[in-house]
């Protein structure tokens, strides 16, 4: 998942502007939770907590997590996907931004109190998912969130990424690791994901077996 070779599809797609899975702006469900956690409190009084956004891509969400009050850090490998992104954000936020390889990058353990999914591990082939399920587990607190967008359909090894679950395949995946809080459809999605995108909120259990 980190040869070379794949960093460079993701740059050559970044490059020419091949990128039909970005929204460009703030999709309506990351709207909704952000005005839920900034309800009646300011982030100086109540701060948000941390969130990692891993293959983030041009960033579009960082800006608005921040201004939420969270405290952000963003990952991708792709050099030009991270230049946008810092272009888009200006040095201050454009610094939240690590380039490298989220599987491999040393974060400190249980470090999070969020991990924003968006296009990221639908980018990955079934077989890559408990690598990323036991990574994003690994890297959030005890109680802490994974918050975001969930693609739905039975993946398709001959048309590639985008890989969607198959029904039932995600709860598989994540149970017992994860509760399942909130798993709503998702109505402005991108043509490439819609009718098949849900909105999931998914609390990390203690459970840290297989
Ligand atoms: C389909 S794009 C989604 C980008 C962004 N999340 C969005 O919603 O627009 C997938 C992103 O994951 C990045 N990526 C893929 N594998 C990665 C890895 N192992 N570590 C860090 N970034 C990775 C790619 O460079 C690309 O930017």
């Amino acid at each position: 998942m980190s040869l070379p070779a794949h960093i460079d599809f993701w740059n050559t797609r970044y490059a020419s502007g091949h990128t039909p899975w970005e929204f460009n702006g703030i999709p309506a469900n990351l709207q909704a939770f952000l005005k839920k956690k900034s309800k009646g409190t300011t982030p100086t009084a109540s701060p948000r907590g941390s969130v990692l956004i891993p293959g983030c891509g041009t960033g579009q969400e960082i800006k608005a997590f921040a201004e939420a009050g969270f405290e952000v850090t963003a990952i991708d490998f792709s050099e030009v996907a991270v230049k946008k992104a810092r272009e888009l954000l200006g040095p201050a936020l454009g610094d939240r931004i690590i380039i490298g390889d989220f599987f491999t990058h040393e974060f400190a353990p249980a470090s999070f109190d969020f991990v924003y999914e968006r296009a990221f591990l639908c980018a990955f082939p079934p077989e890559l998912r408990i690598a990323y399920r036991d990574r994003v587990a690994g890297l959030l607190k005890r109680g802490g969130d994974l918050i975001g967008y969930f693609y739905y359909k039975t993946p398709d090894r001959k048309a590639g990424a985008p890989y969607g679950f198959a029904w039932g395949s995600s709860d598989e995946l994540f149970g017992r690791h994860f509760i399942l809080l909130k798993d709503v459809p998702v109505t402005d999605s991108v043509p490439v994901f819609a009718g098949r995108e849900r909105w999931q909120e998914q609390r990390r259990t203690a459970f840290t077996g297989n």
